[in-house]
């Protein structure tokens, strides 16, 4: 999909929504995804990266949502069912895992990191730009 153009796994200057947790979380989640892809190129066993990456974004979108929910910020439902839906694919990734003889599609971290980056630039990007406006608290 990509050829041998290889995969940019980092959180890059135009992708900071500006709240400090919020970026450093997704800074743990473009992580994980990175070692995901990593791993994979290596052969070594996924489930474990695929644990942690649910796990931070599990714990991402509960400190997300409490803060688009405490500041009021507008499309909170279509967001909340975004992140469902990316959740609820990790999980059955991940789940996926534990079964023998599991192979993860090459391109899946690479999927995952370029879906990542989607999310962050226009779904995200809406606090993003509204805290430009008005001050927001976490
Ligand atoms: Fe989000
Ligand atoms: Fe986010």
């Amino acid at each position: 999909m990509h050829g041998h153009i290889r995969p940019v796994f980092e959180l890059r200057e135009g992708m900071m929504v500006g709240f400090p947790e919020l970026d450093e979380q997704h800074r743990s989640i473009v992580a994980a995804i990175r070692e995901l892809f990593e791993r994979q190129q290596q052969g070594m066993e996924l489930k474990t990266a695929l644990d942690a990456l649910v796990a931070r974004v599990q714990e991402h979108t509960r400190t997300e949502e409490g803060f688009l929910l405490k500041n009021h910020v507008a499309g909170f439902k279509d967001h909340h069912m975004r992140h469902t839906t990316f959740l609820a694919g990790l999980v059955d990734l991940r789940d996926r895992a534990e079964q023998e003889g599991f192979v993860m599609a090459p391109d899946v971290a690479e999927l995952l990191m370029e879906y990542f980056v989607a999310h962050i630039l226009t779904v995200d990007g809406s606090y993003s730009n509204l805290a430009q406006r008005r001050a927001l608290t976490r």
